[in-house]
């Protein structure tokens, strides 16, 4: 896997400003993973590691919410294809198995980075620019 780190760029964004804003922040958690990956999880503490992994399942199911209410919003047309898509990341998140990050957080924590790194290529960067472009065309 090559070197991605969680650092934002204008090419992430889909151009809309609230889908943007809340990646952003997806992002943040992104980097808080990366940090402690950086720093191989010397002296970690549970509490982080759980902290991070609540983090990450209700900023992601809050997120999901919101595009999902835009998609409705404006009719779109894959509006199923790309719920589905959320679930399957939702079930992904939701199913982080907090003991084996206790017991192996560097090992399981570059698993969750990879995951969140094949979202942004493959969720983000293709299945949320067609909404904002679809949507776009409709603001029109
Ligand atoms: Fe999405």
């Amino acid at each position: 896997m090559f070197d991605f780190t969680f650092d934002w760029s204008k090419e992430l964004e889909t151009g809309d400003e609230l889908i943007d804003q809340q990646h952003k922040e997806i992002f943040q958690i992104g980097r808080n993973i990366e940090q402690l990956i950086v720093r191989e999880c010397i002296g970690v503490q549970v509490h982080e590691l759980l902290s991070i992994v609540c983090e990450l399942r209700e900023y992601v199911s809050y997120h999901f919410y919101s595009e999902e209410a835009i998609m409705r919003q404006y009719d779109y047309s894959d509006y199923e294809n790309h719920v589905n898509k959320h679930l399957k990341l939702k079930e992904y998140i939701m199913n982080i198995y907090c003991p084996a990050l206790g017991k192996n957080p560097l090992q399981e924590l570059k698993k969750i980075k990879e995951m969140m790194q094949s979202w942004v290529f493959n969720h983000i960067l293709i299945e949320d620019v067609k909404i904002t472009k679809e949507i776009q065309e409709k603001r029109k």
